[in-house]
């Protein structure tokens, strides 16, 4: 009963998410175009501004001093007396540190929302959750390492707030109580955490990233340049600056704090340390499980069938999870390898279905089995759809759409739809097939909007299939005005339709030529 309420709560707040996801990202698009959408790269975003950070945390390490006495000289040495190369180097570090947190978490946001963290898609979201305390761990660090009034409130609230855990045997704030107890020790502790965070959020940004062929960790180029020069820019006309040295002896009466890292420290003075530790657990164990509320039933995992398969490992390219391998053949055949499906990883995109040269629908002996499909979404069924008896007024249009987008609605304007776990599972030679027998009078494949499909890859390969760029290739002698390729937020229906019926108008067109 709890659960079946947690679940319906999460599919509400999922859906209201989507929806303002959606919104925003129009605007955004309209401003940047598809390709350049800022939304459509948050995961490759994150890594761009984490190696900012971390080239320019190199260059400022340089001139820092890791003592806890000189510190604040050398950050203000930097700041003033360098502000055109480590000055400049301190606020990149600021301002893509908080560019950073901005984009993870409108990245997570957006994964919640499209639903890409269910089943077994679950492995990036459980290995991102870890990746945010990193992200929050080395920022804190770092404002700690300036060692002025802010650093001094940090160090103060941080330890006190660690004290409420039964931990350690003494408090620890007490290093911080005037400046006759301030120890460099824990001093030095944030400058190895403040170094070896960074690395370990490397690593486990690569783990994260282990289940996707090719994953995309590079924003496109234009959106690189403009983002490095907004920020730089930025350094320019609002330089990160400190805010006067540490004294411990003097309690610090205001400070301002940076809200992309500090905004749980007010809550401190309403809420007492221990219940906040205890909300902040439950909020991460909360998270760790939203990929199973409600858990999903996942669909059965690609299957090989060996008598059709010769091993020319175009599956195994094309997997966008990295769900396939290819291994020394095992049934005598002369060919030297064979895929093998890890039902793990398999998301049950179908993309290996449509790359397989087997998948073709011009066979005429025996039913279609080709060497790689979904075992409950056959490529022989995809044929039966494709020649069932459809009556339309004008063109006959054959819609192949991605069942994650809202194509269905094409249904009640005449349109031939056949849905697909991912148009990137439809093999060219069923356009070819479709118009060569007269099955329809156009083809349409609606797909996921570019640089953002829901099975990563799908929507790329289509493009390059059907340009005669990545096998298999559409044959040459297909009529390519017949032939309309749209690339659309799942969730754009007037968009579609306005391209189905300049589709259809285009076909009458030819037809009456
Ligand atoms: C430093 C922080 C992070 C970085 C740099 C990052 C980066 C990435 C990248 C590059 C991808 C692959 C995009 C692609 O090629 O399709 C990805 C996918 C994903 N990430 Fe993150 N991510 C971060 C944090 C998180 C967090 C905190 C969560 C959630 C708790 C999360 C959840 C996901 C999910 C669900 C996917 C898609 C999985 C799928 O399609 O199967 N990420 N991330
Ligand atoms: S169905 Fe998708 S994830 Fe599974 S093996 Fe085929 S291409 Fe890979
Ligand atoms: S694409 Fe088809 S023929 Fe080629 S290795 Fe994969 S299953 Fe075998």
């Amino acid at each position: 009963m709890a659960a079946g309420t947690i679940g319906a709560a999460v599919a509400l707040i999922k859906r209201a998410l989507a929806r303002a996801f959606s919104r925003t990202e129009k605007v955004f698009e309209y401003a940047f175009g598809q390709r350049n959408n800022p939304f459509v790269s948050l995961g490759a975003l994150g890594w761009y501004f984490y190696w900012i950070v971390a080239a320019s945390g190199v260059y400022l390490y340089i001139f820092f001093d890791t003592g806890i006495t000189d510190a604040y000289a050398s950050v203000e040495y930097m700041t003033h007396d360098q502000w055109y190369a480590a000055g400049l180097m301190r606020s990149l570090h600021r301002y893509a540190s908080d560019a950073l947190v901005v984009v993870v978490v409108l990245h997570l946001l957006r994964e919640f929302a499209h639903d890409r963290m269910r089943g077994r898609h679950f492995f990036a979201w459980l290995t991102g959750v870890p990746l945010l305390a990193f992200i929050y761990i080395c920022g804190i660090s770092g404002y700690w390492l300036v060692w002025d009034q802010l650093a001094q409130y940090i160090a103060l609230a941080t330890t006190e707030w660690l004290d409420t855990l039964p931990v350690f045997g003494e408090p620890i704030a007490n290093n911080f109580l005037n400046n006759t107890t301030l120890g460099g020790r824990f001093f030095t502790l944030m400058v190895f955490i403040h170094i070896f965070g960074p690395l370990f959020m490397l690593l486990l940004m690569w783990v994260h990233i282990q289940r996707h062929s090719g994953a995309r960790v590079n924003p496109p180029k234009s959106l690189a340049i403009g983002t490095l020069a907004m920020m730089v820019a930025l350094s320019f006309a609002y330089p990160a600056v400190s805010q006067g040295p540490a004294d411990l002896d003097m309690v610090p009466t205001s400070v301002g704090l940076d809200w992309y890292y500090l905004a749980a420290y007010p809550l401190l003075d309403v809420i007492p340390g221990g219940q906040l530790w205890l909300y902040i657990f439950g909020c991460f164990v909360l998270f760790s499980l939203l990929p199973w509320l409600p858990p999903e039933k996942p669909a059965p995992p690609a299957l090989v069938n060996l008598d059709n398969c010769n091993g020319c490992a175009r599956c195994f390219d094309d997997c966008p999870f990295g769900a396939l391998a290819m291994v020394p053949r095992t049934d005598g055949h002369t060919y030297d390898l064979e895929p093998i499906v890890n039902p793990a990883n398999c998301t049950s995109c179908g993309i290996c279905a449509g790359s397989c040269p087997t998948s073709t629908p011009f066979r005429r002996a025996g039913p279609i089995q080709p060497g790689i499909e979904l075992p409950d979404r056959t490529i022989g069924a995809l044929r039966d759809e494709l020649v069932a008896e459809h009556r339309s007024d004008g063109p006959h249009i054959l819609v192949f759409g991605c069942e994650t987008s809202n194509v269905s609605e094409l249904r009640q304007h005449g349109a031939h739809v056949i849905e697909l776990p991912c148009v990137g599972m439809l093999p060219p030679s069923f356009v070819d097939f479709a118009l060569a027998r007269r099955h329809a009078d156009g083809v349409m494949i609606a797909g996921c909007a570019e640089g953002d499909c829901f099975h990563r890859l799908g929507n790329e390969w289509t493009m390059a299939r059907m340009a005669g760029e990545r096998d298999p290739y559409l044959r040459r002698r297909v009529d390519k005005r017949r032939l309309s390729l749209n690339w659309l937020p799942r969730d754009a229906a007037r968009r579609r339709h306005k391209a189905f019926e300049e589709f259809r108008t285009a076909l009458t067109e030819i037809d009456d030529a």
